[in-house]
C-alpha cells in the first residue's frame, strides 16, 4: 500500500466559499488532511493525484459528477475520516413568486446531492468516521419568505436524523449543526440584517473543523450555535 493510500482525507464538500472554505483552511491549520470540492475548485488532471488543502471541481447539481468524482477519490483513497456537507444555496422569496423551477434547483442541489454524495461516499467510512451536515436556525423554525429553504433544512435535519440511527451500528457518526447567521455571500443583499449582528465566517469555520479532532467514541448529533444576539 502506497503512502497516499494510507491517509484517510476529510472531505469538506462546498469548499468553494463561505463556510466550507474557511473550514477547509481551519483543517488545514489543525494539520489535517482535507480535500475540497465544489462548481469552482480546479479541474484535476487526472493523472495526478489529489493534493491536500486543496478545492477541486466538481458540479453537485449535476447528480452525475458526484459517483464519477467519487470513484477517481477511491482510486487513491481507501477511506476517508470524515465529510462535513457545506454545499447549499439560498432561494428567499415570497412564496408566490418562487418559480417551480427555481422551487426544483433548489431541492436538487440541497437535498437531492446531500443524498446522492452520502450514498456513493458510504463505502468509504470505516468505524469513527463522521458526516457533519448543516441545517440551520431555518431547520428547526418559520421565517416569512424562506418556505424553500425552511422546507429544505428541516429535511436535512430529518436525513441527518435517520442516517444517524441507520449508522450508529457501523460506528459512523452524524453530526447535524444548526448555525444561527454566519456572514458570507448567503446574506448579501437580503434587508434588514446587519454584518455585525452574525458570527464572522472564519470564527465558524474555525470552531466546525475542530470537530474533526473528537475521539471517535464521542458521538455529537444535534448541535445548536449563535450569534450573540441570537436568532435574527
Ligand atoms: N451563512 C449562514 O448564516 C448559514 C446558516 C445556516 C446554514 N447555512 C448553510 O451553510 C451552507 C453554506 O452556506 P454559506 O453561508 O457558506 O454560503 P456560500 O458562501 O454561498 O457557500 C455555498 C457553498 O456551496 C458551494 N456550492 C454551491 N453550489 C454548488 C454546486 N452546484 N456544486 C458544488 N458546490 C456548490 C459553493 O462553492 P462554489 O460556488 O465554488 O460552487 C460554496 O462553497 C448552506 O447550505 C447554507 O444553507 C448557512
Amino acid at each position: 500500500m502506497s503512502s497516499s493510500e494510507k491517509k484517510t482525507p476529510i472531505l469538506v464538500a462546498g469548499a468553494g466559499s463561505g463556510i466550507g472554505k474557511s473550514v477547509l483552511e481551519n483543517l488545514d491549520m489543525l494539520g489535517k488532511d482535507a480535500i475540497g470540492i465544489s462548481r469552482t475548485g480546479v479541474v484535476r488532471d487526472v493523472k495526478s493525484s489529489f493534493e491536500f488543502g486543496k478545492n477541486y471541481q466538481c458540479n453537485l447539481s449535476r447528480t452525475s459528477e458526484v459517483p464519477e468524482f467519487v470513484s477517481s477519490l477511491q482510486k487513491q483513497f481507501h477511506s476517508l475520516s470524515g465529510v462535513y456537507f457545506t454545499f447549499g444555496s439560498g432561494l428567499f422569496k415570497p412564496v408566490d413568486q418562487i418559480t417551480l423551477e427555481e422551487w426544483n434547483a433548489h431541492f436538487v442541489l440541497n437535498l437531492n446531492s446531500l443524498f446522492v454524495l452520502t450514498k456513493e461516499i458510504l463505502p468509504l467510512l470505516k468505524p469513527g468516521a463522521f458526516l457533519c451536515y448543516l441545517s440551520s436556525t431555518a431547520g428547526y423554525q418559520g421565517f416569512p419568505e424562506s418556505t424553500a429553504y425552511c422546507a429544505s433544512r428541516h429535511a436535512i435535519a430529518g436525513f441527518a436524523k435517520a442516517l444517524r440511527e441507520e449508522l450508529k451500528p457501523k460506528g459512523i457518526r452524524v453530526i447535524t449543526v444548526y448555525p444561527g447567521a454566519v456572514y458570507t455571500e448567503i446574506w448579501k443583499g437580503r434587508e434588514g440584517f446587519d454584518q455585525d449582528d452574525m458570527i464572522p465566517v472564519d470564527d465558524f469555520g474555525k470552531w466546525l473543523a475542530t470537530l474533526s479532532t473528537l475521539p471517535d467514541a464521542v458521538y455529537p448529533d444535534e448541535i445548536r450555535l449563535l450569534p450573540r444576539k441570537g436568532i435574527l
